[in-house]
């Protein structure tokens, strides 16, 4: 029986048919964006530390006080910005989750939210389960920066949202504080909302560094700031996150998210506060930018051309220029067939699947599998 969806996207997301894809031909997975090395010792000992002593029933709605004053210390400290842990900071099953609750708190029918592409393949759908409009706007090949007089035009009085994501999946560019400026500019006197997407906030490589729009004062107060602590801390199973906005979004936020999940994995949550107040053994974005500074290195011996290295991320696109000029979603099923590599074709981030023949690899991956994977492209 075929039931009438609520949005346009047809099939299965991407990621899952890419990863059964790479299943099925034995192929080394580097689509789907997740670490396929172990997690900090110290982080899996304070999981199971927590069930084993009792933690183990609902949290509070809002999450577990300690692990909500851990965050807004770990943002004073890193962003030196101010956090109410009790009425700013709500616990989430993911960032995804947050996204879609964000947004099914502020939509409605007829409403109009600005997507920047190539995006996320959550937001599209979940813009139009709420019953609201996709207004598109590309970002500018090859670093896929924001033309903002394309995103002023874009806006009308019905403009809702803007969803914005840095450092961004899946391009690897990241923000930098005059694009704050500028979307402060083209927001300001409206009642439009932001939703900025920062999972991969601790993710930047070299001198960059990850502006928060929780740090622009005027945009603060009229945004969502979502975050997942498994792109942090390699953990993306538990499927933990957050979202940070001024009370008065959050008490909306909470009104959907009280019959949603209502509260979250109670061990997970006090496993991530203990590793919050006492670090990692080694900083995160260290370990994630050996392992991008690898494959470059790797990817140089094979023809795909690297255009921009990825800032931030887990995540490098590739152009095939110079292997063949398949269409790229038939480029990655050959590529994962033939030679045993899985990639994601990046027309599947734009509505109108846009090919601009790039692929995107996950280098979120122990060295040797990089270097197994590499192997092989290298017979290309
Ligand atoms: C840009 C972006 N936002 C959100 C998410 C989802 O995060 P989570 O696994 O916490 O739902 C991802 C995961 O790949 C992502 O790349």
């Amino acid at each position: 029986m075929d039931f009438p969806s609520k949005h346009s996207a047809t099939g299965t997301t991407i990621f899952t048919v890419m990863s059964a894809l790479a299943t099925e031909h034995n192929a080394i997975n580097l689509s789907q964006g997740f670490p396929d090395f172990h997690i900090d010792e110290d982080l899996s000992q304070a999981l199971g530390d927590a069930a084993k002593n009792g933690f183990n029933q609902y949290a509070p709605m809002a999450g577990l006080p300690v692990l909500r004053h851990e965050i807004a210390a770990s943002f004073k400290k890193r962003y030196n910005v101010a956090i109410d842990a009790d009425a700013e900071i709500t616990i989430t099953p993911g960032a995804t989750y947050a996204i879609y609750t964000a947004f099914t708190a502020i939509l409605s029918a007829g409403d109009e939210v600005i997507v920047l592409e190539p995006a996320y393949d959550s937001y599209i759908p979940n813009i139009e389960m709420n019953g609201a409009k996709v207004v598109p706007v590309a970002l500018q090949a090859p670093a896929f920066e924001v033309d903002w007089s394309r995103v002023k035009e874009a806006m009308t009085p019905r403009t809702k949202a803007i969803i914005v994501n840095t450092p961004h999946n899946p391009t690897g560019a990241i923000w930098t504080k005059a694009d704050w400026d500028e979307l402060a500019a083209i927001v300001r006197g409206t009642d439009i909302t932001i939703l900025s997407d920062e999972v991969y906030e601790q993710l930047v490589f070299g001198d960059e560094r990850h502006y928060s729009v929780l740090e622009h004062a005027e945009l603060r107060e009229c945004s969502f700031a979502l975050y997942s602590f498994g792109k942090v801390y390699n953990n993306t199973g538990w499927k933990m996150g957050y979202c940070i906005a001024p009370p008065a979004y959050t008490q909306a936020f909470r009104r959907i998210h009280q019959f949603l999940a209502f509260t979250v994995n109670t061990p997970a949550q006090y496993a991530l506060a203990h590793i919050l107040a006492h670090g990692t053994a080694e900083p995160v974005h260290a370990v994630m930018q050996r392992k991008r500074d690898h494959f470059l290195n790797l990817i140089k011996d094979t023809p795909f051309t690297i255009h921009t290295p990825a800032r931030g991320s887990y995540f490098q696109l590739a152009s095939y220029e110079r292997i063949n000029d398949m269409p790229d979603m038939e480029f990655a099923r050959w590529l994962t067939k033939e030679y045993g590599v899985a990639t994601i074709p990046i027309s599947s981030f734009y509505h109108d699947k846009k090919d601009d023949k790039l692929i995107r690899f996950c280098f979120a991956k122990k060295e040797e599998t990089l270097d197994e994977a590499v192997n092989r492209l290298r017979k290309l």
